[in-house]
């Protein structure tokens, strides 16, 4: 039986979704390049993501429409939310939670037809930075902001966070941000999706794997690591090879750097790497910017490790306004999208998706019945 750890290199389904050819990251076909350079809205990309097209003008606005009817949260989702800021959980712990709760209270959750599932993927891509933004804001005693239809969603979540419509730039960084983030071929939060949805569970079950997977550091995670790390930095005051040798010569993994696909160039660094450029010079936090920069060229020089996606999009969050335990979640109210579409896609050309292993534990065992005098009393 050949092994593949990790399932390296091994192709498991077909999609039309989303695709990597050649370093090139491309989205039903469209290249992320040419989305950026044409700045579409993060909108028009979920579109595309859930469609396989672009829409026209008056599909556009009905689907815009559409989400700004469903952003808005219940007051019992926001109690709950209220709850969970009492708890010291990790806020992907309470994101992935309240999610789960949307199920809960979603009288359809079980419905297995196509109005059911789109209507879901509605309500959960229009409510989840309605989520992220309360939930920012209850954790410090703020009231939570009602979300305004009047606004895009990259616009609308800055709004949320802080009661103040935030300028251009920053909407249109973040919406540049939340387009790069939206889907990746088959990455390990998504296949998580794909696994639960090929198994016939529902859309709410889907995406809370989904959330559990992005969660952890090497996938995510990493982002808000990136962050902990360049103000490690900052507060040792060291030089940058002083540090990272130190971490290297421990064997651990510098987050932000290396990739299952990618060798030589993830295709989203450039993008956002100029954003941190940009955004840190606005905010007169250049430090950042070149403390990355530094960090990318020296690991680039003594291991060959290159930039990911999560490396750069720290210090543009960061330069956003965003605490960094929130950065992950601002992953998830991006790759929900995709993983709307992966679910749809699996749930319409399904097949179960069960892998083997390969068993290397004890054999030939033979069963001892206990002493009695090692039973505990009362079992
Ligand atoms: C993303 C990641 C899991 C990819 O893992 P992978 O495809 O299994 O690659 P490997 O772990 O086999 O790495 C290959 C080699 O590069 C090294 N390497 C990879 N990423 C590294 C990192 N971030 N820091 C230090 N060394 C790294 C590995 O130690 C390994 O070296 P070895 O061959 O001497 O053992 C891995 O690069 C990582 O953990 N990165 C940090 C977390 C992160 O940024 N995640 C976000 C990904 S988008």
């Amino acid at each position: 039986m050949e092994i593949h750890k990790g399932l390296a290199g091994v192709v498991v389904s077909e999609t039309k979704i989303s695709s990597i050819v050649n370093n090139q990251l491309l989205y039903a076909g469209y290249n992320i390049d040419e989305l950026i350079l044409k700045k579409v809205s993060f909108e028009e990309v979920i579109y595309l993501l859930w469609h396989l097209k672009m829409p026209d003008l008056t599909e556009y606005n009905d689907f815009i429409y559409e989400l700004g009817d469903r952003m808005a949260l219940s007051d019992t989702i926001i109690t709950c939310l209220k709850i969970q800021c009492h708890q010291k959980l990790h806020p992907m712990s309470v994101l992935r939670s309240t999610i789960s709760l949307l199920g809960v209270f979603d009288e359809h959750a079980e419905a297995i037809d196509k109005r059911a599932y789109y209507e879901q993927s509605l309500s959960l891509q229009a409510k989840i930075p309605t989520i992220v933004a309360a939930f920012s804001r209850l954790r410090v005693g703020l009231d939570p902001i009602s979300p305004r239809k009047d606004l895009s969603i990259a616009a609308n979540f800055l709004y949320m966070l802080t009661g103040e419509e935030a300028d251009s730039v920053e909407v249109a960084a973040m919406n540049q941000v939340l387009i790069l983030h939206a889907d990746h071929e088959l990455n390990a939060s998504t296949f998580a999706s794909r696994v639960c949805a090929s198994t016939l569970s529902d859309v709410y079950s889907c995406i809370t794997a989904a959330i559990g997977t992005l969660k952890g550091p090497i996938h995510g995670g990493a982002n808000e690591r990136v962050f902990e790390m360049l103000l490690e930095m900052d507060r040792q005051d060291c030089a940058v090879s002083t540090y990272l040798d130190e971490k290297l010569d421990r064997k651990e993994k510098i987050m932000g750097f290396g990739h299952r696909i990618y060798k030589t160039e993830d295709p989203r660094k450039k993008h956002l790497k100029k954003l941190a450029k940009e955004l840190t010079d606005k905010t007169k936090q250049e430090k950042w910017y070149l403390k990355s920069c530094e960090v990318e060229h020296y690991l680039k020089e003594k291991k060959g490790l290159i930039p990911n996606v999560d490396f750069y999009s720290a210090t543009v969050y960061h330069s956003l306004g965003i605490n960094h335990d929130l950065f992950t979640l601002l992953f998830s109210m991006s790759r929900i999208a995709g993983w709307l579409g992966h679910i749809n896609e699996q749930k319409n050309e399904n097949c179960l998706i069960r892998p083997q292993s390969s068993y290397v534990g004890l054999q030939n065992q033979t069963y001892q019945e206990m002493k009695e005098s090692t039973i505990k009393e009362g079992y």
